[in-house]
C-alpha cells in the first residue's frame, strides 16, 4: 500500500494490467481510424500518462494535442465544467478522440464533447482508462474504455489526490478505514 497526503491506498490495477489494456485499446483505435489521421486530445493533467502510452500503442498516422479542464478539488467532483484551454488546432472536419484518465460524473467529458461538436468535428469519440458507471450523471458514451470501476477514490498513473500520487506506475484505491 501507499500513503498519499493523509490517506492510505491499496494496489488496485497493476502496471501490467494497465499496459496490456492499453495495447488492446491501441489496436482497436488503429483499426477504427486507419487512414483517418485522428486527432487525440488529452485532457490535462490526469491523462498525460495514459495519453502518452496510448499514443505509443497506435500504429497509424495520428496527431496529439492537449487541453486543460479542471473540476476536482480534493475528493469531490465540483460539478462545474470550465472552458477548453489551449486548443489551437482546427477541429472542423477532424476525427477527434478525447483521451481521459477517468470519467466519473461525466460532467467534464460532456462539456468537452459538446464544445468539440460545436467546433465542427467530423466525429468525437472518447477513450478513458477508467469509467465509474455508478457515478455517471451525464449521457456520455465512452467507446474506448479501459476499466469500469466502482465508486471508490483512486490515485496513480496520472490520477491525483490533491496534486500528489500521479507518478505511481500502478493505480491504487482508497483503503476503507
Ligand atoms: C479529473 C479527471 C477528469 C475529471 C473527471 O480531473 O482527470 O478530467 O476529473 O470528473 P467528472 O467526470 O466528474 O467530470 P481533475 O478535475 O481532477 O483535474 P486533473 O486532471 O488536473 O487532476
Ligand atoms: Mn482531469
Ligand atoms: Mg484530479
Amino acid at each position: 500500500s501507499v500513503t498519499v497526503h493523509d490517506k492510505t491506498f491499496e494496489l488496485f490495477i497493476s502496471d501490467e494490467q494497465i499496459q496490456s489494456k492499453i495495447a488492446e485499446l491501441g489496436q482497436r483505435l488503429s483499426a477504427d481510424f486507419a487512414s483517418k489521421k485522428p486527432l487525440l486530445i488529452g485532457v490535462l493533467n490526469g491523462s498525460f500518462m495514459f495519453a502518452s502510452d496510448l499514443m505509443k500503442s497506435i500504429n497509424i498516422d495520428a496527431e496529439i494535442t492537449f487541453i486543460k479542464v479542471s473540476s476536482y478539488s480534493g475528493m469531490q467532483s465540483q460539478g462545474k465544467t470550465k472552458e477548453l484551454i489551449g486548443l489551437n488546432e482546427a477541429i472542423e472536419g477532424r476525427e477527434v478522440v478525447v483521451v481521459e484518465d477517468i470519467v466519473d460524473t461525466g460532467i467534464t467529458m460532456e462539456g468537452i464533447v459538446n464544445e468539440l461538436n460545436k467546433m465542427g468535428a467530423a466525429s468525437v469519440e472518447v477513450a478513458s482508462l477508467l469509467v465509474k458507471p455508478d457515478c455517471l450523471q451525464r449521457d456520455v458514451t465512452v467507446k474506448y474504455t479501459g476499466f469500469e470501476i466502482p465508486e471508490k477514490f483512486v490515485v496513480g498513473y496520472g490520477l491525483d489526490y490533491d496534486g500528489l500520487g500521479r507518478n505511481l506506475k500502478d493505480i491504487y484505491q482508497l483503503k476503507q478505514e
